[in-house]
């Protein structure tokens, strides 16, 4: 099945004054469709034709040379822009405000408050020259921004896109010229943090399994390490602290101060236990309290 354009979920003139119906015509209608009709052409009866596009700027070097590049700015303009129109709604009417949830504390975890990381992704819009994007993605661990050129899609470098503002002037030239600020700002009160949420919550994690069976003794007791809660966590944090000092036990202060930083994260996160905690976030502890070995090439 060749691709086709999505059909927008809301109205063309929904997202006004923020982008105006005219921007949304000639963007969704013309320029969305110009990039699904060069990848279907580029496509059309190889083996490639009908491979998701995420799966195909996965493999961009095995493509054959001769379409590489053209796949790439197509197929890549195609996923860039389902993502795009996917992640806005009306202002007010789903559009704008703040994300909650984990995505909120993933936001706050990398750049301390929800205004540092709309001034960072700001100014990584305006970074990008010339025609790009800057996105908000998940790198298995953590939130962070990161731009690309042309229609360059994160996920080619390993990374899951969860949200993007498409730089080119394409975008905003019609409401904006050459303001390009401008357009930033009032993109963000149309920005649908649902849409971005669940993308978040979809993004490949390491798998900690395998770390949430692990035993820890707890005043003598054995237990795993998932089933852990504030108070045991509070208890190792103390006990070691105490110990913290001696010279037979180089490491117990740094032990101890990561069982407090488990606390904390256990109190700010209101997790019952180990096991609530975002993946990523028990794989961080258990290396840091020695309960699973430091990878290859840690020191
Ligand atoms: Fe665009």
């Amino acid at each position: 099945m060749p691709y086709s354009v999505p059909d927008l979920n809301y109205a063309y003139d929904a997202l006004a004054p923020h982008i105006s119906e005219a921007t949304m015509r000639v963007h969704h209608d013309k320029h969305h469709q110009a990039y699904v009709d060069k990848a279907n052409a580029a496509l059309a009866e190889t083996e490639w034709e009908g491979i998701k596009p995420m799966k195909l700027l996965t493999r961009l070097d095995e493509l054959p040379e001769d379409i590489r590049d053209t796949v790439r700015n197509n197929a890549g303009g195609y996923y860039n822009h389902n993502i795009f129109f996917r992640s806005m709604a009306p202002a007010g009417e789903g559009g704008g405000g703040e994300p909650t949830g984990k995505l909120f504390n993933a936001i706050k975890d990398t750049f301390r408050s929800f205004d540092v990381f709309k001034e960072t992704m700001e100014a990584a819009a305006m970074s990008t020259f010339g025609s790009g994007w800057a996105w908000l993605v998940h790198d298995g661990s953590r939130v962070l921004i990161v731009t690309t050129v042309n229609q360059d899609n994160p996920i080619s470098d390993g990374l899951t896109p969860l949200l993007g503002v498409d730089v080119w002037e394409h975008a905003y030239y019609l409401d904006y010229e050459n303001r390009r600020a401008d357009y930033v700002k009032a993109w963000f009160a149309v920005i649908d943090w649902e849409v971005v949420a669940k993308r978040y919550a979809d993004a490949p994690v390491p798998d900690v399994s395998h770390i949430l069976e692990r035993p820890v003794s707890i005043s003598g007791k054995q237990r795993v390490f998932g089933e852990l809660t504030l108070d045991d966590a509070r208890t190792q944090s103390s006990e070691l602290g105490a110990l913290a000092g001696w010279g037979p036990m180089a490491k117990v202060g740094s032990i101890a101060r990561a069982w407090t930083e488990l606390a904390k994260n256990l109190e700010g996160r209101g997790a019952a236990t180990v096991a609530d905690l975002e993946p990523p976030m028990i794989k961080q502890a258990a290396l840091d309290l020695w309960i699973i070995a430091p990878e290859r090439g840690m020191i």
